[in-house]
């Protein structure tokens, strides 16, 4: 096997990781949080289950980007960034930058604690806001996910 068949499967064994996991806490695990009828509970659970795949998500964005890296450098692919039909190639770039963003800066450094004050002032406005921001991240990454397949297999 080459190393370029190897690295893809790589990225895909991260992504589904990273993006089942986000589709795992916006589809199931937030909405029935959010039924939980205690608001402290509503809280602890959220922050316990962020946390767990918290840690795992920046190992699976860490892998899925180094195995991005390794495809270009294996083919010497960086010119295609300038090429118009590989737009989808920039949308994977940019969807992984957003969510290293998050994970690694915003999410430690000022989202926890904002988020942790505005659950115990207004809990109900607080996770919805969570739901709103994790079902565009979903959906941008859902996208990115099925434009990366067509584009990788000649479809678009
Ligand atoms: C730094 C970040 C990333 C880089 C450098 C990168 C790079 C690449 C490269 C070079 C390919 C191979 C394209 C080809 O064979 O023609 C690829 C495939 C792919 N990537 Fe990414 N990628 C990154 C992040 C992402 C993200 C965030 C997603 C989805 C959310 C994604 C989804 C895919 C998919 C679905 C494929 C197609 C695999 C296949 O069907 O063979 N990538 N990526």
């Amino acid at each position: 096997m080459d190393l370029y068949t190897l690295a893809r499967a790589v990225h895909i064994l991260a992504l589904v990781h990273w993006i089942g996991g986000v589709a795992m806490v916006t589809l199931v695990i937030l909405p029935a949080v959010m039924r939980l009828a205690q608001a402290e509970d509503r809280l602890a659970t959220f922050e316990a289950v962020e946390a767990r795949f918290g840690v795992q998500a920046r190992v699976s964005t860490l892998v899925a980007g180094l195995s991005g890296l390794w495809m270009l450098w294996e083919t010497d692919g960086w010119r295609l960034f300038s090429d118009p039909g590989h737009w989808w190639l920039h949308l994977m770039v940019a969807v992984w930058a957003l969510f290293t963003l998050v994970l690694f800066v915003l999410e430690p450094l000022v989202l926890h604690r904002w988020f942790h004050a505005r659950a115990v002032a207004a809990p109900e406005a607080a996770f919805l806001l969570v739901l709103r921001l994790h079902r565009v991240l979903l959906a941008l990454s859902g996208i990115a996910v099925a434009a990366g397949v067509l584009g990788a297999h000649g479809g678009l």
